[in-house]
């Protein structure tokens, strides 16, 4: 395949882009150059503009299935091929959107008042989803790793409901190995929780990252359990609105989908997600290979700048499109550090603490753009730093 252009920058405002246009709800403030929520700079890959465009076309809009063996053989193919994992074409199940299966998957697994336990620090979304839905997040910070014999005293002691695992980790970029797949299985067979696995920053990885799938551990697993994901982190298409579980028990399989169809009336797939959901699966791999070829770069240009200009020691993470950067060792508040930045050089970095325990003096920088606008975003970090040290 020929090479794909990620360094021309596409312009996205006036697209109704949370990124870009409505970066003031976050901010505080209009036109900054925003490093903040999970999608990319980059144009979805050339075959999903081009089968959509032969959709929109044949111009048809109808109510349509997801149960077909294309999309369902999409995903079975590509768990195949790249993560050497044998799905079971009947544990899939459409959903809109991984949080809603999150949602959906907690009132199933769990009661009100409940505890769910996951790693922290964590996807924002997390935190709101479980407290909205009237269940209480524990929080157990790995920052630092994970301290196996106090994750085990935890599940022990606080008798959550479900684990919630992210994996690959949003924040920190940690893809967890076999190894730690296996405690994590044993813990919740051994304590009867309920496992529900966030897979939707799986494919984008450093070269030579592995992923474990949770779908891999399945036959191992005597408890509820279920993959969240979706092709929409890693080809950049969220608002195309498709994502699907893998729920590979029939009961709670139907469970999902009687709340999907008959509670929430959401039987109809929208039909250009669901296109370039197969289209990605089945012809964009070599698409995905070179971004996160790309996004590598991305990674060691922000950790040289890092080191040369701010002598901060950044260490590049096994996934994600994510920097996650410890902000302790430059001496200056969080606060003074994004007032500057959004004040003075109109640069908007997520604040660590929004992804709870363990965030605090975290910048959390989102890689997924062409290089031009990481060194521009750098640049502005450094300014503001520089700033408010020589104060
Ligand atoms: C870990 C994780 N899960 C889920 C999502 C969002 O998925 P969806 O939009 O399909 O709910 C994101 C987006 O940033 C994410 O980082």
């Amino acid at each position: 395949m020929e090479k794909v252009d990620f360094d021309t920058t596409v312009d996205r405002y006036g697209t109704y882009s949370t990124q870009w246009d409505y970066v003031k709800d976050r901010f505080g403030e209009a036109n900054l150059l925003p490093f903040t929520i999970s999608d990319m700079d980059f144009k979805a890959p050339q075959g999903v503009t081009d089968v959509l465009i032969r959709a929109a076309k044949k111009g048809v809009f109808g109510y349509t299935r997801w149960n077909n063996s294309e999309f369902k053989g999409a995903i079975v193919n590509w768990f195949k091929r790249r993560y050497q994992v044998n799905v079971d074409a009947d544990a899939i199940v459409y959903s809109p959107s991984v949080i809603f299966s999150l949602a959906k998957l907690l009132e199933q697994y769990s009661q009100p008042g409940q505890k769910v336990l996951t790693f922290s620090p964590c996807y924002d979304a997390f935190i709101n989803t479980v407290s909205a839905n009237n269940r209480l997040l524990l929080q157990f910070d790995v920052d630092d790793g994970v301290d196996w014999a106090a994750l085990h005293r935890t599940f022990a002691q606080e008798h959550p409901a479900v684990f919630l695992l992210c994996n690959p980790h949003n924040p920190l970029g940690i893809a967890w190995t076999d190894q730690d797949m296996q405690k994590l299985v044993a813990l919740c067979n051994a304590y009867h929780v309920a496992i529900i696995s966030d897979e939707i920053h799986m494919d984008v990885v450093r070269k030579g990252t592995k992923v474990h799938s949770l779908a891999a551990y399945f036959d191992q697993l005597t408890v509820q359990k279920a993959v969240i994901t979706s092709a929409s982190k890693a080809f950049n298409i969220p608002a195309l609105g498709v994502s699907y579980a893998l729920i590979p028990d029939v009961l709670d399989r139907e469970q999902f989908l009687y709340s999907l169809k008959k509670k929430n009336a959401l039987s109809s797939v929208p039909y250009l997600g669901m296109l370039a959901t197969i289209e990605c699966y089945d012809h964009q791999e070599d698409w995905l290979n070179q971004l996160s070829a790309y996004i590598d770069g991305n990674y060691a240009y922000m950790q040289k700048f890092l080191e040369d200009e701010l002598n901060l020691k950044y260490q590049i993470p096994a996934a994600t499109y994510l920097g996650w950067i410890d902000i302790s060792p430059l001496g200056i508040d969080m606060r003074d550090l994004q007032h500057e930045m959004v004040t003075k050089q109109k640069v908007a970095i997520m604040d660590g603490s929004v992804y709870g325990n363990g965030g605090h003096n975290y910048l959390r920088f989102n890689l997924g753009a062409p290089r031009s606008k990481i060194e521009d975003g750098l640049n502005r970090l450094a300014k503001a730093v520089h700033a408010l040290q020589n104060k």
